[in-house]
């Protein structure tokens, strides 16, 4: 890859793709922030009391989450379609205008979230400040605003995928970015019963991280295995194609452990159970794949070693995103596999229900499945820009990653211990009362685990700055091969 992105076939859809990538990157930071300010609070509740209350920086915390990750998946679409497709993508400047709409509705709401914050008990609040669902709390002009821009984003992908060479990676694209543009309209009407309500949130939720945005990290794995290490098409697409069809068939009705107690008829407790415990073994099957093909590509490469000595030296041609990848495959399988299975059948979740395991599991999985794939995603389009040919690890890279990953598992140990204390204490013990929650959380392990919570929530800030730092430099650093 020693020309440089910006400048061949599909150069415009590329450098929509470094705007997605960039204005995900400080969301991201912002996403950390308030995460630390809500971790403060769990230790001193009164820091910011009045100015930006727990549930504000909460709100802010996750959402920026949910925003950040669509915008480097958008960001990993553009940056792929014209290496898949061989066109530029079609329509790609209506595609442009509309990231500045999106950027910008954005960039409205979190104000209003800062200073605004609350608004009265009707419809002014759901359409001007908050729709209030967990997640994806846009009030509704921006919810409409953002199918406008998922309509177009879909309308690129679709119809450069007609035009262009449609490879098995584009197919399973448009087929999924369909179906997860379509799921968000299920998170945008107003009912004012909470059962019905929560019924379709999780259509949206659930079945955006566990069906329809796992099937989008098997294609961009795929993309970046043939990528990065040179992976063979054939075998790379084959294996896409059973994970696709394992994802959803485990994925779909696995829906079912989000309805053991919210009002749903209870043949859901079944349902959910079986399906989602089959759900981790689409997640072994894609962390077996990457091993798979890393270990084939290198053997190949190594039988090579006496007639290409070049070949060999660039195995892996982005060291970077292949560190990220290579942890995507770990943390998709502990994040969502295993820590996702510990609370999946209902006489487990019946204790763990909304204690901070459930917080622990959220935050490996989300992490581990989207956060690192998608930052590997960014280090291929800094390759691509920069015309670099192997890209090498710098010293910041090498803080970034380790600093953001052990933060990231430490905070999951603490969360996980603070979980345990209260399925102890707070549910086995005391029987699930009023008194036995604040009583769970008054006692030394829980205490304890939310002072930790906080301290490795800074080294995942401290490492997210040495991340800037090496995605705003690395491009024009000596370290890599051009
Ligand atoms: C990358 C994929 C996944 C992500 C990002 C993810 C994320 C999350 C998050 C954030 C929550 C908390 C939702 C809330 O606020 O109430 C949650 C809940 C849950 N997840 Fe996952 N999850 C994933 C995969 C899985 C898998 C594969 C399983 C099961 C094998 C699973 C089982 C559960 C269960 C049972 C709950 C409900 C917890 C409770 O009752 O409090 N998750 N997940
Ligand atoms: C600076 C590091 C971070 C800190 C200090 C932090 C802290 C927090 C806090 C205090 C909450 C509220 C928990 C509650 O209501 O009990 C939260 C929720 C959440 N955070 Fe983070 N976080 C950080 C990084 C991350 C990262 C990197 C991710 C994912 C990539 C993430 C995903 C989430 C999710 C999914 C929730 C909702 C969990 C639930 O309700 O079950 N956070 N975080
Ligand atoms: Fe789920």
């Amino acid at each position: 890859m020693a020309n440089n992105a910006l400048t061949g076939v599909g150069s415009e859809s590329k450098q929509l793709a470094t705007w997605y990538f960039t204005f995900a990157a400080i969301i991201f930071g912002a996403q950390l922030v308030f995460g630390v300010v809500a971790a403060i609070q769990f230790v001193e509740p009164s820091f910011l009391y009045g100015v930006l209350d727990f549930s504000i920086a909460r709100i802010l915390h996750i959402n920026a989450l949910v925003v950040w990750m669509v915008f480097a998946m958008f960001g990993s679409v553009y940056w792929l379609l014209p290496d898949e497709t061989g066109i530029e993508t079609v329509g790609i400047k209506i595609g442009k205008l509309l990231f500045w709409i999106f950027a910008a509705a954005i960039v409205v709401v979190v104000l209003v979230y800062l200073f605004i914050q609350v608004g009265p008990a009707d419809d002014t609040t759901i359409w001007f400040i908050t729709e209030g669902r967990e997640y994806i709390e846009a009030p509704r002009w921006a919810d409409l605003g953002i199918v406008v821009v998922a309509l177009g984003f879909v309308a690129n992908l679709f119809f450069t995928g007609m035009k262009g060479n449609r490879s098995g990676i584009v197919t399973v694209l448009m087929a999924d970015m369909i179906a997860f543009s379509g799921l968000y309209l299920c998170g945008m009407f107003f009912t004012d019963n909470i059962s019905m309500d929560q019924y379709w949130w999780w259509w949206v939720i659930h079945l955006w991280v566990e069906a329809t945005w796992e099937v989008f990290v098997g294609s961009l794995a795929a993309y970046a295995l043939i990528t990065i290490i040179g992976a063979h098409r054939k075998v790379v697409e084959m294996w896409l194609w059973i994970e696709v069809a394992m994802l959803f068939g485990s994925g779909i009705l696995g829906l079912g452990h989000h309805y053991f107690w919210i009002g749903t008829p209870e043949y859901w407790w079944e349902i959910g159970a079986l399906f989602s415990a089959l759900e981790p073994l689409p997640l072994v099957a894609m962390f077996i794949h990457v091993l798979y093909d890393w270990g084939k590509t290198q053997g190949e490469q190594m039988g090579a070693e006496h007639t290409d000595e070049d070949h060999v030296k660039s195995v892996i041609t982005n060291k970077p995103a292949f560190t990220w990848i290579t942890l995507n495959a770990f943390g998709n399988f502990l994040g969502a596999g295993i820590w996702g299975f510990f609370h999946t059948l209902p006489q487990v979740n019946l204790y763990t229900h909304g204690t901070q395991f459930t917080a622990a599991h959220g935050h490996l999985a989300f992490f581990g499945a989207y956060a690192t794939i998608l930052i590997g995603m960014m280090y291929l389009a800094i390759q691509g820009t920069n015309g670099i040919k192997v890209m090498n690890h710098t010293k910041a890279s090498i803080w970034g990653v380790s600093l953001i990953t052990s933060g990231v598992v430490g905070m999951t140990v603490a969360l996980t211990i603070a979980g345990y204390s209260q399925v102890l204490v707070a549910r086995a013990q005391m029987g699930g009362t009023w008194q036995a929650y604040f009583d769970g959380q008054a006692g030394m392990w829980f205490q304890q685990a939310m002072d930790w919570r906080l301290v490795m929530g800074v080294v995942t800030l401290l490492g997210f700055v040495f991340l800037a730092k090496d995605l705003l430099t690395s491009g024009k650093s000596p370290v890599h091969e051009r």
